[in-house]
């Protein structure tokens, strides 16, 4: 079984490209909407829910974990890793390597919370690789909330998008990051306010492709279920806006289970 978490829905924008790619295996969500967001959160308590959530997927019978969380990856995969003997894949890497495949100015773009931007990931990593890549980077706190009020489509959205994506516009990247689980969810909204030639990468999307490639090259880390395969989704807090989401995010009534 593949654990997955997130600090709260957007995390099943990574579940849903994994469920599409990776059929044939059994899924365990942890979304933990009591103690979202974590993207404002110091990083001691951002490591601390990331422990526990990772114990909880474990202790269901979780066999690797997916931290489907911009934030928590930037901030907690180094003591996930120290702390658990089971493979942990984050959601920085896949979408660092694609963004290594797709620029061709080496001018990059990111976009995350203040947690994620404030440690700098995109950039520390981006640079180890590519000493030459110029990487800038916004904090955009506020796109959080206004994906998980349903305002995906308001003008509000529009004018907040534009005024945080302007100074990256100066910078003429030819790649964004979408550096949090919930910006796939304004693509529509992104691109053309970033222009039509900057390459969006959803970290997402190359997880879930991160991931089928592990486990075609490890197949011996997550077992098929021999009978029908489960996607279960856990929440620590079950609320209207929450159902909402989830149904948006995969199309479907998804029942979610309050742990
Ligand atoms: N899941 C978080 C991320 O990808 C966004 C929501 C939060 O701040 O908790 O960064």
């Amino acid at each position: 079984m593949i654990g997955i978490f997130d600090s709260g829905i957007g995390g099943m924008t990574v579940a849903r490209a994994v469920e599409q790619l990776l059929p044939e295996y059994s899924i365990l969500y942890l979304g933990d909407i009591a103690r979202t967001p974590y993207g404002t959160k110091s990083p001691e308590t951002i490591i601390d829910y990331s422990l526990r959530n990772t114990e909880f997927l474990l202790e269901k019978g979780s066999e690797m974990i997916v931290i489907a969380c911009n934030t928590a990856s930037s901030v907690a995969t180094e003591r996930l890793r120290q702390e658990f003997k089971v493979p942990i894949v984050e959601v920085i890497t896949p979408a660092v390597q694609e963004v290594i495949a797709r620029t061709r100015t080496g001018r990059i773009g990111v976009i995350g919370t203040r947690a994620t931007i404030r440690s700098n990931i995109y950039e520390k990593t981006l640079n180890s690789l590519h000493p030459d890549y110029k990487v800038y980077s916004e904090a955009c706190p506020l796109l959080v909330p206004l994906v998980e009020e349903g305002w995906m489509n308001k003008r509000e959205t529009k004018m907040i998008l534009r005024r945080y994506l302007h100074p990256l516009i100066n910078k003429q990247i030819d790649t964004l990051v979408l550096g949090c689980t919930h910006y796939p969810l304004l693509k529509e909204l992104i691109q053309p306010r970033i222009g039509r030639r900057v390459t969006l990468v959803d970290s997402s999307i190359e997880t879930a492709r991160y991931l089928e490639k592990f486990l075609r090259e490890n197949p011996q880390v997550v077992s098929r279920p021999a009978g029908e395969v489960t996607h279960t989704y856990y929440v620590t807090d079950l609320t209207d806006s929450a159902q909402q989401v989830a149904t948006h995010i995969f199309k479907r009534n998804v029942e979610l289970k309050l742990v």
